[in-house]
């Protein structure tokens, strides 16, 4: 029977699709990726219904009335990127601290002397709801602009019940004004506010039984993320916020090892968090443990570029291992500024040494996992959303080889294209 389709994208120089994908818990990743000539892809009601041989569309797919014809000619169709850890919306500029970096000051020495995620808590608190949402679309539109159709945003610098929601709701204002698709993360034990550090526990204790409560009631999160760190939060008090955010249908994230191991990865393998992020440190019992976990290991090579270390998170042995490594973003104001897919696909190779296959398998269909989308985005495949980005390049290894250069063409959403027709 024929597939009815309201959409297509017809005659492309090549649709890059991916052959034996990681399925979820318990599966195998694999990396294998083909590239389709003359292709068309097909969509209705923003779901893909058919992909193959320009050539045989007619055949295979009922055209309506109706139907949009889109001319990918000279284009190449990739998933669209999902961006999986971000700290989109904020205020402020380290600037100076960045240069303070670069004499050779470190991160958490910054963070330590009321700088850091302190100094953007100020900027946030003082800002009105539309200030930061101004600040923060200009971000999306760039993230967008490199083929991000999918984006997960943290609050965390607010640190006070009334300016994470407020943080929160800025993200949702960002949903309703823009089409790419916006994950909410609260992150609310992201640092311990000056005035909070006499007594860290009673300030997680708020955290479990007064903000987790509200943000869940709200509606404004799905997500539920620590910094489990020296000068951060202790295991056990990241154990506490994660297991109080599970009990009000919150999903654990756990930002983890990215400057000393202290067990985040354990915790997020006990508790079934849906990723866990930066693992810079992470060692091969932490891999093992990661085997067959469910948990999507989310590295961030922007934020060890940017920090300047000389190490960097172990992906190729994670991939060795089977494991369904991501690659996300990371943006936020101080440890790392990248901002958009092409230029992290590019730090993937360069300093994770992944093949471009790798890298865009990483950004796509597991950054899709690490945001519990798997099903649903990341990969050009009947069944998914029509989400792609659409490249004016002849082939998929353009993208990381072609260094901070971008040659997005348009986006498709839900079958809809945001910037042409
Ligand atoms: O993922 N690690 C903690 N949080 C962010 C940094 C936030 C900031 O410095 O403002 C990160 O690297
Ligand atoms: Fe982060």
């Amino acid at each position: 029977m024929k597939q009815k389709a309201d959409f297509v994208l017809h005659n492309l120089e090549c649709a890059v699709l991916y052959t034996n994908l990681y399925k979820g818990k318990g599966t195998k990743a694999g990396w294998n990726v083909e590239e389709l000539k003359t292709a068309s892809v097909a969509s209705k009601d923003g779901k893909i219904v058919w992909v193959g041989n320009a050539a045989e569309l007619t055949a295979n797919v009922e055209i309506l009335p109706d139907t949009r014809f889109y001319n990918g000619e000279g284009l190449t169709a990739l998933p669209g990127f999902v961006d999986s850890h971000t700290h989109l919306v904020y205020g402020g500029n380290r600037a100076d601290e960045f240069e303070m970096r670069v004499q050779g000051k470190t991160y958490l020495e910054i963070l330590e002397a009321g700088g850091g995620i302190l100094r953007t808590t100020n900027a946030v608190r003082e800002m009105s709801e539309g200030e930061l949402f101004a600040e923060s679309a200009y971000r999306l539109e760039q993230a967008m602009e490199t083929g991000i159709t999918a984006i997960e945003i943290k609050s965390g610098y607010g640190l006070d019940l009334e300016n994470e929601l407020k943080m929160l709701r800025v993200a949702a204002m960002l949903k309703e004004e823009y089409p790419v698709k916006i994950i909410s993360t609260f992150m609310g034990a992201h640092a311990i506010p000056a005035d909070r550090l006499s007594d860290p526990d009673k300030f997680v204790d708020e955290i479990c039984e007064v903000w987790i409560p509200e943000v869940a009631k709200s509606g404004l999160a799905q997500f539920n993320d620590v910094f489990t760190e020296k000068k951060a939060f202790t295991v056990a008090q990241s154990r506490k916020v994660l297991e109080a955010g599970l009990k009000w249908g919150l999903k654990p994230k756990i930002h983890a090892d990215e400057i000393n191991v202290l067990g985040g990865i354990d915790l997020a393998v006990e508790l079934g968090a849906v990723s866990a992020d930066h693992l810079l440190m992470t060692n091969d019992a932490g891999i093992e443990k990661l085997i067959n976990s469910g948990v999507i290991p989310t590295v961030l090579p922007g934020t060890s570029t940017y920090l300047m270390e000389s190490h960097h998170a172990p992906a190729k042995k994670m991939i060795e291992a089977g494991l369904p490594v991501a690659i996300a973003s990371d943006h936020n104001p101080g440890s790392c500024q990248f901002l958009g897919a092409n230029i992290i696909q590019s730090l993937a190779m360069l300093q994770l040494k992944m093949s471009a296959s790798q890298a865009l398998i990483a950004g796509t269909a597991h950054a899709a996992y690490a945001v519990g989308l798997g099903d649903e985005i990341g990969a050009i495949e009947v069944g998914k959303s029509m989400d792609i980005a659409l490249f004016d390049v002849k082939s998929y290894r353009e993208i990381g080889y072609k260094v901070g250069q971008n040659f997005l063409y348009d986006l498709i959403i839900d079958g809809v294209p945001v910037y042409t027709e």
